[in-house]
């Protein structure tokens, strides 16, 4: 029988990740399929147990599920649990496990664009959600963790409590999104994580980034458009420009190793993305 996959979240119309699993399970002859599943959020827990009744064998969750799935799972991995999310569900033998591939999969996705290490370098996390969260763990939990941290947030005590949950205080700052663009050229690296600049409010930037240094890595995880307001600004300043498709096609192609035990081919994943980007 045709094994079940999906997404979960509210909404999923524009997500790409069904086209994504669904031609690498057809590139391994593999006879699953994987769906984009939209949840009310008055019936997120009934929808979500009688997907585990129907036996589904893994999802992805998205906004807004990614905490509120922990609740409703036999077990969550100790990396998921300190995110504080979970993006990712396997069905076990029958239990539900999450974990979380967010976090390494930009990880990932940024070391391969940019070659080199982070290490002794100075990164700005712009946003203080669950994205800022993942990313900021991943990174100081890194084996060539970066030397300092900015959490750079609109309301600064937000970016203050997401230090507070972590255990790296001592390398990080909480900061405004103006003390952001007044030390702009002493960051290494600026990340992008709020959705702001994201399609269509194209002609938006999270910050004014005119006066970083020609080599500042510059990063946004939005992947529509592919060269966000902010990234177009770094090019013109000759930075290092790094958009989240890689991102989303990691924490896919993670989610479908923990799924199937198979690494699947990230090249043509990222292929089929660009195609529906362009
Ligand atoms: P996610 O889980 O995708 O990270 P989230 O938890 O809703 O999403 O977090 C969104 C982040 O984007 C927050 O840091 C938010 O700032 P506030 O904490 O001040 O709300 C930030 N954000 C969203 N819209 C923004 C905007 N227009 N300007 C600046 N920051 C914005």
């Amino acid at each position: 029988m045709k094994q079940l996959y999906g997404l979960i979240g509210y909404p999923v119309g524009h997500s790409l990740s069904p086209l994504m699993h669904n031609d690498a399970f057809e590139n391994l002859g593999i006879d699953a399929h994987y769906e984009a599943i939209q949840i009310e959020p008055d019936s997120f827990k009934v929808e979500v147990e009688k997907l585990k009744k129907q036996q589904i064998k893994g999802f992805n969750v998205t906004i807004p599920y990614k905490v509120d799935i922990m609740d409703l799972l036999d077990e969550v991995d100790p990396l998921a649990r300190a995110i504080g999310a979970v993006n990712t569900v396997v069905n076990q033998n029958g239990r539900y496990v999450g974990y979380n591939t967010d976090g390494d999969g930009y990880v990932a996705s940024l070391l391969q664009h940019v070659g080199g290490t982070l290490k002794d370098k100075a990164v700005a996390i712009i946003g203080a959600g669950g994205a800022a969260k993942a990313i900021f763990y991943t990174l100081a939990s890194h084996k060539d963790s970066p030397s300092s941290f900015y959490i750079c947030n609109r309301t600064v005590e937000k970016a203050q409590s997401l230090i507070d949950q972590l255990p790296f205080q001592a390398n990080a700052s909480a900061i405004t999104l103006d003390e952001a663009e007044k030390k702009v050229d002493t960051f290494d690296v600026i990340i992008n994580t709020t959705s702001v600049g994201m399609h269509p409010h194209v002609e938006d930037a999270p910050i004014d980034i005119q006066h970083i240094r020609p080599e500042t890595i510059v990063s946004d995880i939005i992947y529509n458009p592919l060269e966000t307001k902010l990234l177009k600004e770094a090019k013109q300043k000759q930075a290092y420009c790094h958009n989240g498709v890689g991102m989303f096609v990691l924490q896919g192609a993670l989610a479908f190793e923990k799924w199937t035990g198979i690494v699947p081919d990230q090249k043509k994943m990222e292929q089929i993305v660009l195609k529906k980007l362009t």
